[in-house]
């Protein structure tokens, strides 16, 4: 395939459109097992992890819902700001319901951290974490996956999802973006 104007930004791939898939298999086969005859809600944390949900709930095949989250902490730098602020509330009550969190990436851990006590105030009555990245370098909080799709080392990733100041998304593999894309 032609290389597309965004893909001349990707210093190297990091993670290949295979991989991602034969990963994803895994872990929806995983999370198969672990919640079968019982009804789990995957929550999408909004943006990043739209592309994974997509293919992880479709290798999970459970009578599951969706339900979706946006929360922001980066404001459009490559570093967390610390602060995470809901942007995209839940639009139902998950009283008793079995969460499966799904995160793009799991990196300084303030967003997870922040979105488990959130939502266990709003009495769920299990929390799975599935992250399709863990970058645990940079960890801040003591916060871990229960899934985790590939540990990554510390550089700023993009694709499957994941942005840099919201482009790149679409990019189908998981890549390192040249550094003059943000010193630029
Ligand atoms: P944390 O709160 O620092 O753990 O960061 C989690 C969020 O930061 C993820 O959901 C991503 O949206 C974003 N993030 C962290 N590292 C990267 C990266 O390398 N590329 C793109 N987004 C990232
Ligand atoms: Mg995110």
């Amino acid at each position: 395939m032609m290389k597309s104007e965004m893909e001349k930004d990707i210093l190297k791939v990091l993670v290949t459109e295979e991989e991602i898939k034969a990963r994803t298999a895994e872990l929806g086969q995983a999370l198969y097992e672990q919640f079968e005859g019982r009804q789990p809600l995957f929550l999408s944390v909004l943006k990043g992890s739209f592309v994974f949900l997509a293919d992880l709930v479709r290798a999970t095949q459970l009578k599951s819902d969706v339900e979706f989250i946006a929360v922001s902490s980066y404001e459009n730098a490559t570093v967390s700001s610390g602060r995470v602020r809901i942007t995209h509330d839940l639009q139902q009550d998950i009283t008793g319901r079995d969460i499966i969190i799904v995160e793009d990436i799991l990196d300084s851990g303030n967003t997870l951290a922040f979105l488990k006590n959130y939502l266990l105030a709003k009495n769920a009555a299990s929390i799975t974490i599935v992250t399709l990245l863990d970058k645990p370098s940079r960890r801040t909080k003591a916060v871990t996956a229960d899934y985790s799709g590939f540990v990554v080392p510390d550089e700023f990733v993009v694709g499957y999802g994941l942005d840099y100041c919201q482009k790149y998304r679409n990019i189908p593999y998981i890549g390192v973006l040249k550094p003059e894309v943000y010193a630029g």
